[in-house]
């Protein structure tokens, strides 16, 4: 409630006990219409809830709502159902009180919706095991059963309770609904037989109807017709739109099976069903004063599914036992008492049977657990409101003593609560004026004087006893009383609205007539005796429970309906007084079950019915408002900087404190022990209203408080993290650290260990200094190779790797020499060919060997057309006489050497021939062709000189194949000149080449001096 105090000009307030101006109906029933018109229909008076039929669903009972509400407090949510049957439950809890929850209201005010809500809460909220689960199944299901066999369409309610309620509802030690028990009021059971137009009888004769399968309706004999049935088409009204008979079936079948009727037990209720249609249907005929049945077939289909003897059951429907001096008589029925006998049978089969229904669901809800009554109880009370009707016979004034009774017990347990609650605050308790309904409680219930007690003597009586004897009974007993009126006893002005039929009485909640006519039968509620012995003898086990044989031998006439029903409603309140009580009050509307009309007349009358202004006044005699000190003080601390934000001390000083810097007047206010008592509600709204603006600067600071506070934390968090994760890196890096010095030191220490002892042979002491050697070697090695077969350099290696160095050294010459031989092509081949040709002719035996190494080898071809030479070179030939010299071509063919002159052949040398060739050792270039000198055509050795020797003479020697037939000589070399002639030339060597001829007839040549020798 606090939470939307503030709302309270929109929206009204939550308790009525915060309206300032507490007597006032207009006031009352203007915040009722202002929450109504925010869909707000639940409202207080203290504890009592005040709800208003929305007449649509409205999205409050969800299961988040029914979590909402559990284990909070009253006070602290809005009004709600649910909050008042989670206060039950958890007083019963903390208390281990039994609690009872009492709804009325006028029909159609929603108290059975009230109450399955209240049904559903505990369902869904209450610890459960499976075994709970099952009760709790039940006790759901036993709602739709108990409505099909109880409730009817009538003109204010489509789904109206025709009888009245009482449910216990039984939790364990640890608060699971373990059982139930209903108690049923006071069944309709002349709807059974008779409905007022638009009314229908009970739901379940539609219901079978409708749903039953045609196998079913074949064995019951049943037409899928309501219209077909006397019973069902009083009312006029087959159909209603917002009933689906069909689906509905379907309902209770499955509910049935639930709650644990077996397949026999359900036939035969259903056979009983269907009894009561076909009893309806029996038609007399006859002598007005003989009455016999018309209807054979239906007569037959009766008897089968009552499973009673055909003849009997017919006589006993058209004739009555009299026991005349002694002797049982059959004395005829006429056609009027014959139809009432069986409409009798029809109440009587129906009523026994919704009872016996009522015994086997209360037989599936037993407890089973342990016997000794362990167990804790919430009591729903659903039953019938004050009715007020435009004929009221003695059903609403049955149920109006009802609520005169449940009337009592509100006043005396409010007013009780009330005194008990300002007793135990220790604040005096200031008497209030309220009307106490005693008197008319009395005026019908008490012994002897009483109306019941009246009625019950008419009844009894013998002689001509009638309803209007009745009532010049009930004018000669309590004629004089202040709440009771007749006709014939009321001023002129009230004789103008009564019936000369009628009484009225005054009830708490106003005034009511009640006509007599029917009084004395409803409350005889007879059956014959025969029809009874009939019903007695059946096979269907149902009704042998329904109609006991006992009931036959007892000679005592049973209790009169009203003398029951007083008896049933003692026990009630017995029950109830023995519970802690908790209000539901309920209000329709309008009249025509819509949603959103508010009809203020309508609700006027019902405020004034419920006594709410009553109820309003004695929760409001004293003070508006009480709250314990704890619950006070921590709502309204911020309000005083004594008080805020903590209070050390004792509660009720912290409270003191917090009222004295609020200004509050010692009228508007009482401390009790454990609770402030604020008089009027502007006291509190002015404290409300203060707490509000209140609420905004401190909202402000605490934003301000919690965003420094959250910024803060998230940067502690951040700078821890960050300290962590530096402390963590740093700790791997000195690690890594440290390990690599203990590794460099390690290898340090191996290294100078390995040196020392390099010269031993290998162990673990040098084997990594020698390891190390080595691959520093090889890496070395690898570093620096050779970069070609020239390069003779080479690392030094250890001495360990002498071998492997030299073989390394091969590997890599041979590598070398491997892949430059690859890079050769044919021609350099052919020249390095001729060049090793070369080296191992000359080398070291002729001086300008060296300086024709490096030039390469030409072919110094010239174009002959005639010949076909493989070298051709221009060379000097010097002639035997007088070695003239001459130009000449010297041609390497493939089988001799020509020496020609311009493209002309001069001479030709086959190699077969040539038996040599001579060259000085100098550097000249001059060399011999030694031919054999019986060689006519060849007139001598040929003397020539190139300036390609080295050259011209490898071509040749390779070419005539004549490598070995080279002579290198010093000094001189002979030659045959032809004829037998022998020449000499002279070498020496000189500054400069000359050849010329000598004095003494040699050739003499002067070869220049190279450097290089
Ligand atoms: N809280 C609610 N929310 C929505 N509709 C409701 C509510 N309460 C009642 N109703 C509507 O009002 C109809 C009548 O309610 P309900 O049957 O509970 O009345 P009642 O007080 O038990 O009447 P009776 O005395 O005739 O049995 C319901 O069928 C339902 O349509
Ligand atoms: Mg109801």
């Amino acid at each position: 409630m606090e939470s939307a105090l503030t709302a309270r000009d929109r929206v009204g307030v939550q308790d009525f006990v915060l309206l300032e101006n507490y007597t006032s109906e207009a006031a009352f029933i203007e915040n009722l219409r202002k929450r109504f018109k925010e869909n707000l229909i639940y409202t207080y008076i203290g504890s009592v809830l005040v709800s208003v039929n929305p007449y649509k669903d409205l999205e409050i009972y969800t299961k988040n709502h029914m979590e909402r509400y559990r284990g909070v407090n009253f006070y602290e949510v809005s009004p709600h159902i649910y909050a008042v049957a989670d206060n039950s439950y958890r007083s019963m809890r903390t208390e281990g009180k039994d609690q009872c929850i009492l709804i009325s209201g006028e029909s159609g005010a929603g108290k059975t919706e009230a109450s399955k809500k209240i049904l559903q809460y505990y369902a869904v909220t209450c610890p459960a095991s499976e075994q709970v689960q099952t009760v709790k199944d039940r006790l759901l299901q036993s709602n739709p059963v108990l409505e099909a066999f109880g409730n009817a369409k009538t003109l204010r309610n489509d789904n109206s309770s025709r009888f009245g309620k009482y449910m216990d509802i039984q939790f364990d030690f640890k608060g699971a609904p373990v059982g139930g028990h209903i108690i049923n009021y006071l069944l309709e059971k002349s709807r059974v037989v008779h409905q007022n137009h638009g009314e229908r009888n009970f739901h379940i004769f539609y219901q079978l109807i409708e749903g039953g399968e045609e196998d079913l309706l074949r064995h019951l004999g049943l037409e899928r017709n309501p219209q077909q049935y006397q019973y069902l088409i009083k009312g006029n009204c087959p159909k209603v739109s917002s009933i689906n008979d069909r689906s509905d079936w379907k309902v209770v079948r499955k509910a049935l099976t639930v709650i644990g009727f077996s397949e026999n037990e359900v036939e035969e209720l259903l056979n009983i069903i269907a009894s009561v249609l076909h009893l309806g249907n029996v038609q007399y005929g006859g002598e007005d004063s003989n009455a016999c049945i018309t209807s054979d077939i239906q007569i037959k289909y009766l008897a089968r599914l009552l499973g009673v003897n055909v003849t009997a059951l017919t006589e006993a429907l058209t004739h009555k036992k009299i026991i005349a001096k002694g002797e049982e008589l059959m004395s005829p029925l006429n056609l009027e008492q014959a139809s009432s006998a069986r409409d009798a049978l029809a109440k009587a089969v129906y009523g026994r049977t919704f009872t016996w229904l009522v015994n086997k669901i209360n037989t599936s809800l037993t407890y089973t657990g342990d016997s000794s009554k362990n167990y804790s109880v919430i009591g729903l009370l659903d039953i019938y409101g004050f009715e007020v009707f435009q004929h009221n016979s003695f059903e609403q004034f049955c149920i109006n003593y009802c609520n005169e009774k449940l009337q009592q017990l509100f006043i005396e347990l409010t007013l009780k609560s009330e005194q008990d609650e300002y007793e135990a605050e220790g604040i005096t308790w200031e008497p209030v004026q309220y009307f106490n309904n005693k008197i008319i409680c009395d005026l019908v219930e008490e012994k002897f004087k009483g109306i019941i007690s009246i009625l019950d003597e008419e009844c009894l009586r013998p002689g001509d006893a009638s309803d209007l004897t009745f009532l010049e009974k009930l004018e000669d007993t309590v004629g004089g009383h202040p709440h009771f009126v007749t006709h014939k006893l009321a001023d002129a002005k009230t004789r103008k609205v009564m019936g000369r039929d009628e009484f009225r009485l005054l009830h708490y909640a106003g005034e009511v007539n009640y006509n007599v006519n029917g009084f004395l039968d409803k409350n005889n509620d007879l059956l014959f005796r025969n029809l009874k012995e009939v019903m007695c003898m059946s096979e269907n086990k149902i009704l042998t429970q329904c109609f006991n044989r006992e009931e036959l031998s007892d000679k005592k006439r049973p209790d009169t309906a009203a003398t029951q029903f007083k008896a049933s409603l003692a026990k009630l309140m017995e029950i109830l007084m023995s519970k802690e009580p908790s209000y539901v009050r309920c209000i329709k509307p309008n009249d025509s079950k819509q949603s959103g009309r508010f009809d203020e007349v309508l609700i006027r009358h019902q405020v004034k019915y419920l006594g709410l202004m009553e109820n309003l006044r004695v929760r409001r005699a004293g003070f508006a408002y009480r709250r314990r000190y704890e619950v006070f003080l921590q709502r309204y601390k911020s309000l005083c900087p004594g008080t805020w934000p903590n209070w050390d001390g004792k509660l009720s000083d912290g409270v003191s404190t917090l009222v004295k810097h609020l200004g509050y007047k010692p009228e508007e206010y009482k401390m009790g022990r454990s609770k402030i008592f604020i008089r009027f509600p502007k006291t509190l709204f002015a404290t409300e209203d203060a707490l509000e603006t209140r609420k905004h600067s401190l909202a402000t600071k605490l934003q301000a408080g919690w965003k420094g506070y959250s910024q803060k934390c998230k940067y502690q968090k951040l700078r821890n993290s960050a300290i962590a994760v530096q402390a963590w890196w740093r700790g791997i890096l000195a690690r890594r650290r440290a390990q690599h010095r203990r590794q460099a030191a390690n290898t340090i220490r191996r290294f100078i260990k390995g040196f020392i002892y390099r010269h031993k042979e290998r162990c673990p002491e040098n084997e990594y200094f020698l390891d190390y050697v080595r691959y520093s070697f090889l890496m070395n090695l690898r570093k620096n190779l050779p970069k070609n077969v020239l390069d003779k350099s080479w690392p030094t290696p250890p001495a360990a790797l002498t071998e492997a160095s030299e073989h390394l050294r091969k590997m890599c010459m041979q590598n070398m020499v491997w892949s430059y031989c690859k890079k050769i092509n044919p021609e350099w081949k052919h020249q390095m060919e001729q060049k090793m040709i070369a080296s191992e002719i000359f080398k070291d035996k002729k001086d300008n060997y060296p300086q024709s190494v490096p030039k390469l080898f030409h072919q110094h071809l010239l174009i002959f057309l005639c010949f076909c030479p493989q070298y051709a070179v221009p060379v000097t030939k010097y002639d035997r006489r007088g070695y003239k010299p001459r130009h000449r071509q010297l041609l390497l063919t493939a089988n001799s050497a020509v020496i020609a002159e311009e493209g002309k052949l001069k001479q030709r040398i086959d190699y077969g021939t040539l038996k040599g060739i001579s060259v000085s050792s100098l550097s000249d270039g001059v060399f011999v062709l030694h031919v054999p000198s019986e060689d006519n055509k060849q007139k001598g050795d040929v003397v020539l000189q190139s300036d390609h020797v080295i050259e011209t003479l490898t071509k040749l020697a390779i070419c005539a194949d004549k490598i070995n037939s080279i002579n290198i000589n010093q000094g001189s070399i002979k030659f045959t000149m032809g004829q037998g002639k022998e020449g000499i030339i002279d070498f020496t060597p000189g500054s400069e080449l000359l050849v010329a001829k000598a004095k003494n007839g040699h050739l003499s040549v002067t070869a220049p001096r190279l450097n290089s020798r």
